[in-house]
């Protein structure tokens, strides 16, 4: 067996905070519906010079800061988003050029959309096997305010922008993630047009499609990589979830019949971040004390794609 263990981790969240009361400026909407149909009464947006670039930055910077890894010992670098400041040069080539990262370090962005980062996770874990240096820098970052159309209330109070970082090590002695990944290919669910489109890259989304998808891929997909790495669920320490509607998480905890406190979150705080929410929420765990040294995080994504990734990280 060979995988990764996650060293250390980082986040970046805009300054400022966008309330329910402030969607209800912009759109007919309120505090009520909103917090009883997602679980969000916050998200935070970019302002002034905030963007994507900066917000990795932040993250990549802080995490590396912690891990005691100096630049020159990282062999990959992705970043998984679909929200990036540019189509090239990729996000990741920014990143090696700032953080002075070795010419050789593989660096690339992925888009998997909502399940990008646990994407991203198992990519590592597989780049890093035949890579010279064993040290990955994997990052989930989004700027959603900049795709949501704040005519459509159905899905303008959902998202909101951050990026959260890892570092992780490879070592052939670590347990794999035991990575599962998967794709239902949909463009009706959710939807953000590209470049070679009349459309606005604005987010379309059938919200009640995409929750039935993710109530049945979300449990699904934490069962399968628990199954994979022969465990059982109750000795997962923390499921770390992406955090889309509490209500999905809420549908899954009790499907899987695991303990809720090991599953708490940071939606109501942050929206939906696509690709950046689980790494999000698995700095906070980090930073909190949480989730500590030996424990096991069940890492689970699901979104756009339509994508679901899940994997099992330990936190060295
Ligand atoms: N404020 C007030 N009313 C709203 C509203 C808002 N922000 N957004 C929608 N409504 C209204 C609708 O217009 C509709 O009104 P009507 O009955 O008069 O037509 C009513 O609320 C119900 O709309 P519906 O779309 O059926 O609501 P819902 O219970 O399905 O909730 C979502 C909508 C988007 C919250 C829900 O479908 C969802 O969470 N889907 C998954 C989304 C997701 O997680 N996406 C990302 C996955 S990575």
């Amino acid at each position: 067996m060979n995988g990764i263990k996650l060293i250390a981790t980082g986040s970046a969240l805009p300054e400022r905070v966008v309330t329910n009361a402030d969607m209800a400026k912009i759109v007919d909407t309120n505090d009520e519906w909103i917090v009883s149909r997602t679980g969000i009464s916050s998200r935070r947006h970019c302002s002034g010079d905030e963007c994507h670039t900066s917000l990795c930055l932040a993250a990549a910077r802080q995490a590396l800061e912690r891990s005691g890894i100096r630049p020159e010992q990282i062999g990959v670098c992705l970043v998984a988003t679909l929200s990036q400041d540019f189509l090239t040069p990729a996000t990741a080539c920014v990143l090696q050029m700032e953080l002075g990262l070795p010419e050789d370090t593989v660096c690339f962005d992925l888009n998997a959309a909502c399940s990008g980062f646990v994407y991203g996770l198992h990519t590592a874990e597989c780049l890093l096997a035949a890579a010279p240096r064993k040290y990955g820098l994997v990052i989930g970052c989004e700027v959603l305010s900049r795709l949501t159309d704040f005519t459509d209330r159905s899905t303008c109070v959902l998202f909101g922008d951050g990026a959260g970082a890892a570092v992780v090590e490879w070592n052939e002695a670590y347990p794999s993630l035991h990575g599962v990944l998967g794709c239902r290919g949909n463009r009706e669910a959710l939807l953000v047009p590209g470049v070679n489109t009349k459309d606005h890259s604005y987010i379309h989304m059938d919200g009640q499609t995409v929750f039935r998808f993710a109530v049945e891929a979300l449990p699904r997909c934490a069962k399968e990589v628990a199954g994979k790495a022969g465990i059982s669920l109750d000795q997962v320490d923390r499921f770390v979830f992406h955090q889309a509607n509490q209500r999905i998480i809420d549908f899954a905890v009790k499907k899987l019949k695991v303990d809720p406190a090991k599953c708490t979150g940071n939606i109501s705080r942050t929206g939906n971040t696509s690709a950046a929410s689980v790494p999000i929420l698995l700095d906070e765990l980090v930073s909190s004390g949480a989730l500590t040294s030996g424990q096991k995080a069940l890492c689970v994504g699901f979104g756009g794609g339509l994508t679901w990734a899940g994997g099992l990280l330990e936190l060295a």
